[in-house]
């Protein structure tokens, strides 16, 4: 190997190894929660990229340990200690188990199941539904992240990296950025990512969430959206769901709004995606030809409907997948957007709906 690369790896390696390295000592995990022999779950170091979620096993018990960054404030870390502990007393987060007097850490009981598409029957759905309004009625006095929030980060992204979206894309983002006030119709303590990657289950069937961080106040329509289109449930589906959420039949009308909401949640996921599209080997392609290359495969034919992603669970990883199925994933977000919210004439509707408050 070449000499120079040799010192330059000598440098980097320790310095990447620092920066992933876990920061809490099992004698401090073990001293919040008096036990001894606290094991890593092996492979599950770091369940994720983003985030420092580790699953441990003492006893035989597993446990969750959410890890905070060095970067996060103290105030952060009690926003988000606070809220874990309020959703452990109501039930509807995983049961807070303690933390260091430093707040380094929490530690929070372990979820065992996913509640997938394929164990959804009526019952689950009315329970989803019954729970997802509990969690809606906590008082709390923070905004969480909406969907325009999250649209105007990814976009930004988009476009600071000069990544390559079908044509209609960046004026649909604007206009869902435009009409997004006058939406924010009815408050309520939401999720924020109510998706069924946050979705579990306890040994007794119990449903719980997960993966708090964008919680807060916001719309819930879009919450209920959201939750429909990332299970990918159909309209009798919808029915059931909101019959347990509102403790009766929905009427059509409030039935077409969630709908109107899944569907323009589409927009966001397909921001998401395309933010994740381009590989540095794209990088290499002039912009002018790689927005050609995703204009011709938008008119292709060759990849799946939205919803059979999440009802198949095949929905790729935004960070890890090949970035040919991301960009198709991406493109079938898209399209289902524009298929049911770009060109249709939803004021009408909107104005029939939110008659009020427009
Ligand atoms: N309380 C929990 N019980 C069981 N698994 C959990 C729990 N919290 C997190 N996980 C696991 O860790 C993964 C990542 O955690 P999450 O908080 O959802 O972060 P992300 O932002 O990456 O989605 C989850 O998808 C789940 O597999
Ligand atoms: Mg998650």
């Amino acid at each position: 190997m070449n000499h120079k690369l040799l010192c330059l790896l000598c440098v980097l390696l320790p310095i990447f190894c620092i920066s992933n390295a876990r920061a809490i000592k099992d004698s401090d995990i073990a001293n919040v929660l008096h036990v001894h022999n606290i094991q890593f779950a092996q492979d599950k170091y770091k369940l994720n990229t983003s985030k420092r979620v580790h699953e441990i096993r003492a006893n035989e018990k597993r446990y969750i340990v959410m890890e905070f960054k060095n970067k996060d404030s103290d105030t952060y870390r009690l926003v988000e200690i606070e809220r874990a502990k309020m959703l452990s007393a109501s039930g509807c987060g995983p049961t807070f188990l303690g933390k260091p007097a430093n707040n380094e850490f929490y530690i929070v009981e372990f979820i065992d199941t996913p509640l997938k598409y394929d164990n959804l029957n009526d019952q689950k759905l009315r329970e989803l539904g019954k729970f997802t309004r509990k969690v809606h009625n906590h008082k709390y006095t923070k905004n969480g992240k909406s969907q325009l929030d999250r649209i105007k980060k990814h976009s930004k992204k988009i476009q600071k990296r000069g990544i390559a979206v079908p044509d209609g894309f960046n004026e649909a983002v604007d206009s869902f950025i435009k009409n997004s006030e006058k939406l924010d119709t009815k408050i309520g303590f939401c999720h924020g990512d109510l998706n069924p990657s946050n979705i579990r289950m306890r040994g007794d069937g119990s449903i719980v969430f997960i993966d708090w961080n964008n919680a807060g106040n916001g719309n819930v329509y879009e919450e209920l959206g959201y939750l429909v289109q990332t299970y990918g449930l159909d309209e009798r589906q919808i029915s059931v769901l909101l019959e347990g959420y509102l403790g009766e039949s929905p009427t059509q009308d409030y039935i077409d709004r969630v709908k109107f909401f899944a569907k323009r949640t589409c927009l966001l996921t397909a921001a998401v995606w395309f933010g994740f599209s381009e590989s540095s080997y794209d990088k290499k392609i002039s912009q002018k030809d790689r927005v050609k290359i995703i204009n011709d495969m938008a008119k292709s034919e060759g990849f799946m409907k939205f919803e059979e992603y999440s009802r198949k669970g095949q929905i790729p990883n935004v960070k890890s997948a090949n970035k040919d199925e991301v960009k198709k994933y991406a493109l079938s977000a898209w399209k289902e957007y524009k298929e049911n919210i770009v060109g249709a004439n939803f004021f009408d509707k909107l104005k029939k709906w939110f008659g009020s408050f427009l």
